[in-house]
């Protein structure tokens, strides 16, 4: 008998075994995805409620308080590629009247790099429509860029800001120019748009203390020791009407740590570069977050023998919350630019040294031109993510923002490719099979191994998961290539939302229905006990598939007719889950599930059956406004051209009936 059981484990091992290891290290993938990416996702500063709690611990007479920024190139705010970015405007807005709500008013700095870098980068692979008129000229939208971040960091109140590019134009004007307008001070080198009268230094009371910034760039610095000349005489100037001297210096570390040494009466030495803060006896080394990540914050108090200098960096994380007129600069922004066409022309392309993209008598074609002859690498990628990159930019609205176009489809930038704005282009709007294998009309048209990109190497996906957009991609990148390389034809319903969990952005999940459909009604079963699993993460919508009676019927319709395909009855419950979704949104699927056994009985039964209020249900059910609702219904429909109850949608995408419809055999058309 003990045999037959120890065989019985052994033959269930053997048949199990697999199975569970299969789980346990897709689980253990998984895991390690989501670690790495949190892991490398992390910004070292500290949260802002603390930075505030350690002001109250000080007061602001004897506290000498330095906000800076520094090489923020124009950055407006995190793109929203991953979770937990810091940085943004409207939340630097909002950290720096947190800090002056405590009785502090700062000296607040920018210690140069506003302009984008690209300007000179740019210059090599620049595409024909917008090249440079002069030689420092910067793209149209670059200047937009610019200008907006003058507007927004006069709003928060800054002193100073420092000139990085001497000369360079922002239109018509050289940025000297332009900055004549803003009422905070520049400091800046002598350039032939400007008159060279400038000063290297500034003094402001902080607290009881007049502080001087010196901006040493402006200095000629000696050939030999590479530390400026007339620095001491200069030094001797300012001390004479100053407590407390900071120098901003962009020069080398190591000429930064033999000016500490030189001169130790400084308080601190800043740059607008990178690195780690460092101490040269009383001399604080300090360094930026680029791109406007962190709010740098010096504080000086007077210490024994001397000042004392500290350091800290303020997260501008997604909880510290934008600043609403800075938020309102920045819609204002993303206006002009979705409306001005001028403002949508790429800046740069991706892939330049590929070979097949290059090719001038190659062009793009779309992916669906593939799916003919390579159904299964069809369907596998359709259900990736990749194929709805473009969707996600709708829904945030920043489809038309050339910065953020360029990763999120096929081809920006190349003459076949996608382009903003041109609807014959809109089958390139996505991450579609030509961004890895190469433009691929003459293969369509041949089809050879050598006219398509067979092999694609991790260097073509770490053009678009660059650090500064997807973070620990390239530690990961072996564990996420099974999710692209087409090896998992039949992804299920749980990897595919998985898969699109580990973003910032909820998957859109539509269920379209017709309620009296009783396969639409089988997919509810079918679904819902499903997706309750996942409501948090997911953003769910069932919708309704129904047709205008009048077809030029539209939202100034005060009240539009329509017509379902199971009749009257159907229209009216059709509006009713409708309005039981947004009223009792906890109960909604309860009430699905009750309805799905209870069709043919009244309505009433479930909603008692599951605590809701059937008069308020019923009064909200007949009035024009449900049923102008429905308009949206009707536009969705087209727009994504479902024609059967039920169809499942996610991200915008068709999601493939044998992925998901166990029990659901048909459709209702
Ligand atoms: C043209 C730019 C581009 C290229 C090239 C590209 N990706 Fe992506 N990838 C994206 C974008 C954009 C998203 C985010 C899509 C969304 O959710 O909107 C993404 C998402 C992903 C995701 C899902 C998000 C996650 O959890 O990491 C994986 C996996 C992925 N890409 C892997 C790859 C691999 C592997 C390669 C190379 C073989 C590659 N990608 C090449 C742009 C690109
Ligand atoms: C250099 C290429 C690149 C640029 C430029 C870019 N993205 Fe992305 N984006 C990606 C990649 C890659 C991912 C996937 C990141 C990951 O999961 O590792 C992504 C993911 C996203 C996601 C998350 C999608 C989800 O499913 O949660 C959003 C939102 C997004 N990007 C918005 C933007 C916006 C807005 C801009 C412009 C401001 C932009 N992106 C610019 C490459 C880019
Ligand atoms: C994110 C990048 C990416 C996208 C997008 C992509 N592929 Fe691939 N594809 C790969 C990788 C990686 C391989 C494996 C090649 C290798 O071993 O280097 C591959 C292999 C292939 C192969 C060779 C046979 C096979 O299945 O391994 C074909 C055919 C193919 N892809 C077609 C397509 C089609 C069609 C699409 C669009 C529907 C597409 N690919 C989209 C990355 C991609
Ligand atoms: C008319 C049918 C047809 C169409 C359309 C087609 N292919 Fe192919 N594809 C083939 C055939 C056949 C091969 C095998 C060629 C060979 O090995 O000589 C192939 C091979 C490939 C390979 C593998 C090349 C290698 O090195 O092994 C990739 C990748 C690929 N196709 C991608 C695409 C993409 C992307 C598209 C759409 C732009 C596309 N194909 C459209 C028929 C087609």
């Amino acid at each position: 008998m003990k045999k037959y059981i120890l065989l019985l484990l052994f033959l269930t091992a053997i048949v199990v075994g697999p199975f569970a290891y299969q789980r346990w290290s897709e689980a253990k993938r998984l895991r390690h995805i989501r670690e790495t990416k949190q892991y490398a996702a992390q910004i070292r500063a500290t949260p802002l409620k603390d930075f505030l709690q350690q002001l109250d611990q000080t007061s602001p007479d004897q506290t000498v308080l330095v906000l800076f920024t520094g090489n923020t190139q124009a950055h407006l705010e995190p793109c929203g590629c991953f979770i937990g970015q810091s940085g943004g405007l409207p939340r630097r807005a909002t950290a720096i009247s947190g800090i002056r709500d405590k009785g502090f008013s700062p000296l607040l700095v920018d210690l140069g790099g506003v302009l984008p870098v690209e300007l000179k980068q740019m210059k090599s692979d620049v595409l024909e429509p917008i090249a440079f008129k002069t030689d420092d000229e910067i793209h149209a939208l670059d200047q937009l860029r610019v200008q907006t971040t003058f507007t927004a960091i006069e709003m928060m109140g800054y002193d100073v800001l420092v000139s990085s590019q001497p000369g360079a134009n922002l239109g018509e004007n050289s940025v000297e120019q332009v900055l004549t307008n803003y009422r905070f001070q520049l400091l800046a080198a002598p350039s032939k748009a400007s008159p060279p009268a400038q000063r290297p230094y500034l003094i402001k009371t902080v607290g009881n203390k007049r502080v001087a910034l010196i901006e040493l760039s402006l200095l000629e610095t000696d050939q030999t020791t590479s530390i400026p000349k007339k620095l001491d005489s200069l030094l001797s100037e300012v001390q004479a009407h100053a407590d407390i001297v900071i120098i901003s210096s962009h020069l080398q570390p190591e000429v930064n740590k033999s000016l500490a040494k030189k001169y130790p009466n400084i308080s601190a030495i800043m740059s607008r570069d990178t690195g780690e803060t460092e101490r040269v006896g009383n001399v604080l080394l300090t360094y930026c977050h680029p791109h406007g990540k962190t709010l740098g914050a010096l504080t000086i108090t007077d210490a024994a023998g001397g000042n004392s200098a500290a350091v800290e960096h303020i997260a501008l994380t997604e909880e510290v919350g934008d600043d609403p007129n800075v938020r309102q600069l920045l819609n204002d922004f993303y206006g002009q630019v979705a409306s001005d066409p001028q403002l949508q022309v790429a800046s740069h392309r991706l892939f330049s040294s590929e070979a097949l993209e290059q090719d001038s008598n190659n062009s793009y074609i779309g992916s669906q031109a593939c799916q003919e002859c390579h159904r299964k690498e069809f369907d596998q990628w359709s259900h990736s993510s990749h194929a709805t990159a473009f969707n996600t930019l709708q829904i945030i609205g920043r489809e038309y923002y050339s910065k953020c176009v360029s990763c999120h489809v096929t081809g920006f930038g190349y003459s076949s490719g996608y382009e903003i704005g041109n609807r014959d282009r809109a089958h390139l709007a996505e991450v579609g099979c030509e961004t890895c294998h190469g433009p691929g009309k003459q293969h369509t048209y041949t089809p050879l191994a050598t006219n398509i990109r067979g092999k694609v190497e991790t260097s073509m996906c770490m053009e678009c998961h660059q650090p500064e957009h997807s973070p620990g991609f390239q530690e990961i990148v072996a564990q996420l290539m099974p999710e692209v390389d087409h090896s998992r034809t039949d992804p299920s319903l749980k990897q595919i939302l998985e898969q699109r969990g580990r973003g910032p952005v909820k998957p859109q999940v539509e269920l379209f229905v017709m309620s009296y459909c009783s396969y639409g009604v089988d997919a509810e079963k079918e679904l819902l006990p499903f997706f309750s699993k996942y409501i948090d993460e997911i953003d769910f919508k069932l919708r309704f598939i129904v047709s205008k009676k009048d077809p030029s019927a539209d939202e100034t319709d005060a009240e539009p007719e329509f017509t379902s395909l199971h009749g009257e009855t159907e229209l009216i419950e059709n509006l009713r889950q409708m309005v039981v979704a947004e009223l009792y949104p906890d109960q909604f699927f309860d009430y699905l599930l009750c309805r799905a056994d209870h069709l043919k009985e009244a309505w009433t039964l479930c909603a008692q059956k599951v605590g809701l209020d059937v008069t308020k249900i019923a009064s909200a059910v007949d009035t024009p406004q449900a049923r102008r609702r429905f308009l949206q219904e009707v536009e969705r429909t087209k727009e994504l051209e479902i024609r059967g109850s039920p169809t499942l949608v996610i991200d915008g995408r068709v999601i493939g009936g044998q992925l998901w419809r166990g029990r659901v055999r048909e459709t209702c058309q």
